[in-house]
């Protein structure tokens, strides 16, 4: 990773920090009472935005972690990761109108609150404290890797970005994080962007 990108680029602990931020935000925007379309664009939003950054985390974080620390919270991670992917996959395989929908994505939110306080309280300042010189390439190496996960399901994102938004809600889709990639990448897939588009506003 050239030098100066580097300098340029926040620390990989505060990426970690805003994308929980952007996720718990959404979470809470569900509520019992909305509507289906709104728990769907959510629901669809937040599945993908725990996706990207769990890669991300297993990718780039973890590993560096790992060369300098042994613990508890850093061996059950992935473990956490996989138990919420195989969450993310119940709530996909279901009509948000099934009785176990809401039920299913509230145990979500508990998995991820959990995770991310482990995380936060011990994770992130170990980082910190141990590898605080390659904080600002692993933030930048992050970002890139970003943009290359985020580019091939812009239009899956662009879709419930429409549906979480267009009740008039400041969701922010579960993340802006991925909506930053998201307008770095339009130009590389404008036109499935562009398709996707048209074939949500055909279908409302
Ligand atoms: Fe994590
Ligand atoms: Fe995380």
């Amino acid at each position: 990773m050239s030098s100066l990108l580097s300098q340029l680029s926040p620390s990989i602990t505060n990426l970690i920090r805003l994308d929980h931020t952007h996720v718990l935000t959404a979470f809470h925007q569900y509520e019992i009472g909305s509507s289906p379309r709104l728990k769907k664009g959510l629901t669809d939003n937040v599945c993908l935005a725990i996706e990207i950054h769990a890669q991300l985390e297993e990718e780039i974080f973890y590993p560096a972690m790992r060369t300098v620390a042994d613990n508890e919270v850093l061996r059950k991670s992935t473990p956490e990761h996989d138990e919420m992917r195989g969450l993310i996959a119940r709530l996909r395989n279901m009509p948000v109108g099934d009785p176990a929908f809401d039920d299913t994505f509230f145990e979500l939110m508990r998995h991820v609150m959990h995770h991310v306080a482990d995380e936060e309280t011990m994770l992130l300042p170990a980082a910190e404290r141990l590898i605080p010189d390659q904080l600002c390439d692993l933030g930048a190496q992050m970002n890139k890797r970003r943009l290359e996960l985020v580019g091939p399901r812009a239009p899956e994102l662009a879709s419930s970005m429409a549906r979480s938004l267009s009740t008039g809600t400041l969701v922010g889709i579960g993340s802006a994080m991925l909506a930053g990639a998201y307008l770095l990448t339009r130009h590389r897939y404008g036109d499935r962007l562009a398709a996707a588009r048209n074939r949500f506003a055909r279908a409302i």
